[in-house]
């Protein structure tokens, strides 16, 4: 086969290194890559919102699948366009898309098919957002409705804090038109963790779970982030947990897409909150997650292209059972550029990655890589690395993550130095 991964961070590079070892991948193009995708790919100079540019690349190369890791241009249609032009594609369809694309529709979903999630309220008027945030007090969460890269959630602590975040985004001054509708919701106290599971509309193959660390300093300080780190599966993951959550979340998302018209087909990345040991949604995202991927593809033993063909073509019943996993935790440590998550510099040079691949059971995935014009490996992002590793305890991941981050040389990046710390906590506790 001939396959196409549509992105250019570090969730691509650890699809597109798991699509190689496929015995169905002839060729692998990424557009646009990085300089780690182009070591495993032929990376093209094609947008990944160029939806036309896309479109041309793939029959005129005789594409047989397309892969799309990022959200944005699932939202803008992608699959619809690839579909109509009879391309095997994975990745949901635009109005499927509205589960990330949209929080108010992701919300009204959930009060219809009695998805357990957060109460809330929909405003696109100041004064009906106000008074709702009045008469249900703070902390209150409120949300701009549509795409803002991860940065259009405000935990209010105050009442005047949820106010201005309204006014803010309303205005259209925060997120443009993202912001025109918010979602205003109940504040939800307990341990998060991500779930992802593959549908191609009608079954349903549940992943695995993971746990991100999205503020960007050690013990869970500072501002947030894309997420500076993550390892799978998550440590509070039991079978009864994972039976609550397809049951009550997954299973009910599945069927009501497709009873409302827009059978949703690609991986659905449920965030979830644990409150008092019960399961509830928090937002679902219709791609992997970003460093989640990372450690779940390190953890993956079947086929990747089978599994993403298999949700292409609807034949998902017939794989189900066939698909294993590796039974050790797999934890990725994000390196990211100093200043991140705020103004950071760009084109600093790395070095010494060979020694860091060199560590027994470990992979460095690139995000924000380059080469410039000497050949010289750069950084052309916030995110830049995400060392991930395999072992048999969360602690030993952990230790062999740092011990090729320890090698790596780059004197403008810094990392967290306690991934995987909720986890290690809780197994020393048990
Ligand atoms: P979202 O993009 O909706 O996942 O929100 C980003 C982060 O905000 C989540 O990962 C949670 O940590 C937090 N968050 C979102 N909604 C709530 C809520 N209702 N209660 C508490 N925390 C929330
Ligand atoms: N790691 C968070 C995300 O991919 O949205």
């Amino acid at each position: 086969m001939n396959i196409l991964l549509v992105g250019s961070g570090g969730r691509e590079h650890a699809l597109a290194w798991k699509i190689v070892q496929s015995e169905h991948c002839d060729t692998l193009y990424c557009a646009p890559g990085n300089a780690g995708i182009a070591a495993c790919a032929t990376c093209v100079d094609i947008k990944d919102t160029d939806i036309d540019g896309l479109i041309a690349f793939a029959k005129d190369n005789a594409i047989d699948l397309v892969v799309v890791g990022p959200e944005a241009p699932l939202v803008a249609g992608l699959a619809d366009a690839l579909a109509r032009e009879n391309i095997r594609v994975f990745g949901p369809s635009q109005n499927a898309a509205q589960l990330e694309g949209s929080k108010a529709f992701m919300k009204d979903l959930c009060a219809k098919y009695a998805i357990p999630t957060a109460a809330y309220g929909t405003f696109s008027d100041a004064d009906d957002a106000i008074a709702f945030i009045k008469k249900n007090g703070a902390p209150i969460v409120v949300k701009a409705d549509g795409l803002a890269a991860g940065k259009g959630v405000i935990i209010a602590e105050t009442e005047d804090d949820a106010i201005a975040a309204v006014n803010d985004m309303l205005s259209g001054n925060a997120f443009g038109e993202s912001g025109h509708r918010v979602v205003i919701e109940e504040f939800m106290d307990g341990e998060e963790l991500s779930f992802f599971a593959l549908t191609d509309g009608k079954s349903i193959l549940p992943l695995t779970s993971a746990q991100d660390h999205k503020r960007v300093f050690d013990g869970d300080k500072g501002p947030n982030t894309g997420g500076m780190g993550a390892y799978s599966p998550a440590h509070m993951m039991t079978p009864k947990l994972h039976d609550a959550i397809m049951e009550t979340i997954i299973r009910p998302t599945v069927d009501g897409m497709k009873a409302e018209g827009c059978p949703f087909k690609g991986v659905l990345y449920a965030g979830i909150m644990l409150v008092g040991g019960t399961p509830k949604l928090l937002e679902y995202n219709i791609r992997f997650g970003d460093p989640e991927c990372q450690p779940i593809m390190m953890r993956l033993e079947s086929d990747l292209v089978d599994i993403l063909t298999a949700v292409a073509d609807e034949t998902l019943e017939n794989i189900i059972h066939q698909v294993r996993w590796s039974s050790q935790t797999a934890l990725c440590v994000v390196m990211a550029a100093k200043g991140y998550p705020g103004s950071y510099p760009k084109n600093t040079p790395i070095g010494s990655l060979e020694q860091a691949d060199a560590v027994d059971g470990t992979k460095t995935f690139h995000a924000g890589t380059a080469q410039d014009t000497d050949g010289q490996l750069v950084s052309v992002g916030g995110r830049v690395l995400g060392v991930t590793a395999l072992g048999q305890t969360t602690e030993d991941a952990q230790a062999k993550a740092y011990t090729a981050v320890d090698t790596i040389d780059w004197p403008d990046g810094f990392c967290r130095r306690d991934i995987g710390w909720r986890a290690i906590k809780a197994q020393k506790a048990a």
